[in-house]
Parts: structure tokens; C-alpha cells; sequence
């Protein structure tokens, strides 16, 4: 399975045939000047929250696309009266049969208010499985008990963690975390944007592999296979 790392917590994944696009957060993010907005056609967007470094792109990239916006109820509403009329509307613990495979919302440590201040649900993360492969987007968190559920229902070949500190769990917690979804293979997101997240991305990969574990750090626009 393909996935291309658009900065902070924004990446694509092709499932399918379908095109998933998670947590578009581009135009404001002064690493990813060189992605261009307007190629970008997904077919879902999906949104782990209503904070502005997850949602900013969302309105023109779901108005240039039609894509169709998965988040929690309030995340959906808000676009909805921005515009975006294709969403699907979830909740912790939810899971939904779209047409390339299964989404599940699953909770997540965190706060969630939209760009204008309005409440914004609680925030998550998914599980999206298919006859391909199994993958755990965490959305922004802290470390979680809760993450100990998650292999009990699936098997995953890739876990998407926050690993920048300050507004999420560390390097050291996602190792953590790592385990307690049984997950060898991590894609590293929410570091370096600001100043508050910035990490060192050698001791972070060694943090990973001194526990067996491997740490992805793609560059901005650049594509993995898993
Ligand atoms: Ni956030
Ligand atoms: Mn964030």
C-alpha cells in the first residue's frame, strides 16, 4: 500500500482504487510550500479533529475534489455548513463499511474546538482495514491504556503515531505505544512543524530500533510502500 507524507500530521493513502487523504494541513505549514494544494483529488478526506493544523486545507481541497469528509459528528456538521455536503458522520468505537474497506473511530487524549472557536467533538483516530493491509492513524495523543484494545481486533501492518512532544506524546511514549498496538513498523508524524515539536530525528529512529521497532520519517512529498 502506498502512502505519500504531505507534513505535520497530513498524508495520503491510496486503498483500492480509492484515495484517502488524512488531516490536510498544507498552505499554512511553511515545510510543505513545494505540495501543491490543487493536485490534490482525493476521493475521502478523513479528520482526526477540528484543531486548525489538522483541517485548514479542507474546504478547498473538498470543494476542488467532491471528496467525501469522515470525522466525528461535529467535525462534519461544521463543513457541512461551510459547504462540503459528502460526509459520513462517526463516534468512538464506530465502525463503517465505505468501498474500500473499514473505518473504525477510536478515541484519542486530546481536545478538539474548530478554526472559529466552535466545539469540535471529542477528538480520535482510526483503524482502516482492508483485504490489503491494516492501519492505525492515532490522531493527535497522549499515550493511552486504551491502545491495548486495539490489537485484540486487528492486526496492523502500520501504526501512524504523533511523536513531536509538547501538544502530544513523545518519541519515548510512541515506542510505547507501538507495543501496545503490537505494531514493528511506525510512521513518525506531528514533529518539526513549530517550535514546540521539533525533533532529532536520528535519536528518534534509534529510540524505535533499539526496541526492534522501525520509525518512517519520510521527507515532505515523498512516498512509502507498506
Ligand atoms: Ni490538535
Ligand atoms: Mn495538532
Amino acid at each position: 500500500m502506498k502512502l505519500t507524507y504531505y507534513g505535520h500530521s497530513c498524508f495520503e493513502v491510496v486503498v483500492n482504487g480509492k484515495i484517502l487523504l488524512f488531516d490536510p494541513f498544507i498552505s499554512g505549514n511553511e515545510l510543505a510550500k513545494d505540495i501543491d494544494i490543487s493536485a490534490l483529488k482525493p476521493d475521502y478526506i478523513l479528520l482526526s479533529h477540528g484543531h486548525a493544523d489538522h483541517v485548514a486545507d479542507v474546504e478547498q481541497i473538498g470543494k476542488q475534489s467532491g471528496a467525501t469528509i469522515i470525522s466525528n459528528f461535529e467535525v462534519v456538521n461544521w463543513f457541512g455548513s461551510k459547504g462540503i455536503e459528502k460526509s459520513h458522520p462517526m463516534n468512538h468505537g464506530g465502525s463503517w463499511q465505505f468501498d474500500f474497506g473499514t473505518v473504525k473511530y477510536v478515541n484519542a487524549v486530546h481536545s478538539s474546538s474548530m478554526p472559529d472557536g466552535s466545539y469540535g467533538g471529542n477528538p480520535g483516530g482510526f483503524i482502516v482495514s482492508t483485504d490489503e493491509k491494516t492501519f492505525y492513524f492515532a490522531g493527535d495523543t497522549a499515550l493511552t491504556m486504551d491502545m491495548q484494545l486495539i490489537p485484540k481486533f486487528h492486526q496492523l501492518d502500520l501504526a501512524i503515531l504523533p511523536i513531536g512532544d509538547n501538544f502530544t506524546m513523545d518519541i519515548k511514549e510512541a515506542v510505547m505505544a507501538a507495543d501496545f498496538v503490537q505494531c514493528n513498523k511506525v510512521l513518525g508524524v506531528h514533529y518539526d512543524t513549530f517550535g514546540f515539536i521539533k525533533i532529532d530525528h536520528g535519536a528518534a529512529k534509534k529510540a524505535f530500533s533499539d526496541e526492534g521497532k522501525e520509525l518512517l520519517l519520510p521527507a515532505i512529498g515523498e512516498s512509502v510502500e507498506f
